[in-house]
This record gives structure tokens, C-alpha cells and sequence, in this order.
């Protein structure tokens, strides 16, 4: 079964890109859209949009992904912009993101912090183009983005992170911050995939795909820091020992290695009863994707 994921991460992400190529190759906007191409096409797991499609697939049981295919793209635009933001010497200041030089390392940062901004705005556009959904979805599809990536989302966890010294307490305080930094866009791949199946959403299984997605996110969180500390930068494409060198508190000012790697698996088998109780056999890929993202070594 491993294997098969892999090819269908392979096959899904190949699909996505050839989208975003697409998309992001279409016009010249004043000489914004190389930096914006940069990032967008260098490279990446494609974790997202591979949500955004596997979960669209598990609740239509069809394979027609032209439905789902415009928001996982926009969805991805949204995620590749908060790593631009991210890597700005004013947040993370790192210089390498998945293989290649951080944006601002190529372009400037004036240029970085628009080509990020630009992301953002295209995204919706993308996601309000979608042809083959109904108006309701495109609705709920750009209110939950919109929430997601926002103030009670992904860009108010980042807030957290920046005084994460001060903000961060206790190990509840740190998974509050995962949960909106990471785990809001995790949320959003479920909820967008489900959204292009159905325009009247189930309140259960909203319920259940946000309790998969909390845990994961929170999972994937932990092990991206934990990442941080034991790998390196030819295998993760992004420098290590970012967080020591700001100072930040992460999983691992609580928690050991191995404790943290407890954790990690305990939130992905609870991840992964959540979406039992919701998709029984049809929910196969996604627990796989769970349980690949526990392992992950980049
Ligand atoms: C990196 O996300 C930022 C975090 C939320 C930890 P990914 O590990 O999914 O990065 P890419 O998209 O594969 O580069
Ligand atoms: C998550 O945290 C970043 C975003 C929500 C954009 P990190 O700062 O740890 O992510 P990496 O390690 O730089 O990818
Ligand atoms: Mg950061
Ligand atoms: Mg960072
Ligand atoms: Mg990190």
C-alpha cells in the first residue's frame, strides 16, 4: 500500500503542477510573476492540494478531479506564499526552502513580500474561476480559505510563533499555535475537497474531517520540528537549526525526541479513528497519507 501512495503523491502532484504552470505562466503581471513562479514550481511535498483531490474523491467516489483541481491549485498558492512570508529576515530569515535559495535571497525582499501577496490575491481568483462546482461551493470553498489563512488561522499562529518565548507556556499553549499555524490549512485541504463534492455540507462529517485535520496538522508540526533538529539541509531542501537559531519554542522545549515522536504517532492513530468513523474503507488513501507524514524525513 506504501508504494501506492507514493505514486499517487507522484501522479497527483505532477497533475497539480502542470495546473499551476498554467495559471502562473499565463501573463506577465509587471514583472511579478517570476518571483511567484520561483517559489510556486520549485519543488515541494504537495501535501495540500493531494488533500484537497483525495478527499474530494473519497466523498463523490468519482475521479473527475477538474472539480476539486482549481481549489487544491489555490489552495497551494495560499501555502507557498506563507513560505515566502515565512522566510523573510523579518520572521524565520532562512535562506534555502525547498532546495533553492529563499525567495528573497533572489529577488529582494520589496519584490519577495509582493510576489507573496500576489499568491494570496491569485489564489482566490483561481478558486472563484472554478467552472465545474456550483456558485455555493466557490462560497464556501473561499470562506473557509479565507478563515483558514486568516487572523484565526494560519497568518494568527504565525503571529503566536513571532513572541513564541512569551506566547507559548505550556504544551497546550504549543499545540493551540500548530493548530492555527499548520493545522488551519491542513483543515482547509479537507474541508475544500469535501466542498467540491457537496454544496450541503454534513455538520458530522465537517466535524470529523476538522478533527483528522487538527490532529495531523499538529503531528505534522511536531515533526517538522523535530526535523529541524535531527536532519539536514541536502535531505529537508530548508536549513536546519532555524528554530535554535531564533530562539523559538518549539515541541522539543517540552518534549524529548522520542517523547515527541510518541506524540506523533498517538495524534495520527487519533487522526486516523476520526476519519474511520467518517469514511470507513473510503477514507484508505488519506490514512496512509496520515501515517506517510508521521514518517516523513523531509
Ligand atoms: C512547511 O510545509 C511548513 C510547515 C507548515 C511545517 P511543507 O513541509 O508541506 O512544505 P513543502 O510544501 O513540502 O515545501
Ligand atoms: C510553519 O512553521 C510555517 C508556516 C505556517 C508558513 P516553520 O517556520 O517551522 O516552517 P519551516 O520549518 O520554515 O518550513
Ligand atoms: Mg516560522
Ligand atoms: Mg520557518
Ligand atoms: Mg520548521
Amino acid at each position: 500500500m506504501k508504494t501506492d501512495l507514493i505514486e499517487l503523491l507522484k501522479s497527483n502532484s505532477t497533475i497539480v503542477e502542470n495546473e499551476l504552470k498554467k495559471y502562473i505562466l499565463l501573463k506577465d503581471n509587471h514583472g511579478l510573476h517570476d518571483a511567484m513562479a520561483y517559489s510556486l514550481l520549485m519543488g515541494g511535498k504537495r501535501i495540500r492540494p493531494f488533500m484537497v483531490l483525495e478527499t474530494y474523491k473519497a466523498f463523490s467516489g468519482m475521479n473527475d478531479i477538474e472539480k476539486a483541481l482549481p481549489f487544491a491549485c489555490a489552495l497551494e498558492m495560499i501555502h507557498t506564499y506563507s513560505l515566502i512570508h515565512d522566510d523573510l529576515p523579518c520572521m524565520d530569515n532562512d535562506d534555502y526552502r525547498r532546495g533553492k535559495l529563499t525567495n528573497h535571497k533572489v529577488y529582494g525582499e520589496a519584490k519577495a513580500l509582493l510576489a507573496g501577496d500576489t499568491l494570496l490575491t491569485y489564489a482566490f481568483e483561481v478558486l472563484a474561476s472554478n467552472e465545474y462546482v456550483s456558485n455555493r461551493s466557490i462560497v464556501l470553498a473561499a470562506k473557509t480559505l479565507a478563515y483558514c489563512a486568516g487572523g484565526f488561522g494560519m497568518a494568527g499562529g504565525q503571529m503566536i510563533d513571532l513572541n513564541s518565548g512569551d506566547n507559548i507556556k505550556s504544551l497546550d499553549d504549543l499545540k493551540e499555535m500548530h493548530s492555527l499555524k499548520t493545522g488551519a490549512l491542513i483543515r482547509c485541504a479537507m474541508l475544500l475537497g469535501y466542498y467540491a463534492s457537496t454544496d450541503v455540507p454534513d455538520k458530522a462529517v465537517v466535524e470529523s474531517l476538522e478533527k483528522f485535520a487538527t490532529n495531523v496538522g499538529i503531528a505534522f508540526q511536531y515533526r517538522d520540528d523535530i526535523l529541524d533538529v535531527i536532519s539536514n539541509k541536502e535531505t529537508l531542501g530548508k536549513q536546519t537549526g532555524s528554530d535554535d537559531k531564533n530562539g523559538k519554542t518549539t515541541t522539543l522545549t517540552f518534549l524529548s525526541l522520542e517523547e515527541a515522536q510518541d506524540q506523533v504517532n498517538a495524534l495520527t492513530n487519533e487522526a486516523i479513528y476520526a476519519i474511520d468513523m467518517c469514511l470507513g474503507e473510503k477514507g484508505t488513501v488519506l490514512k496512509e497519507l496520515a501515517k506517510f507524514m508521521v514518517e516523513r524525513d523531509k
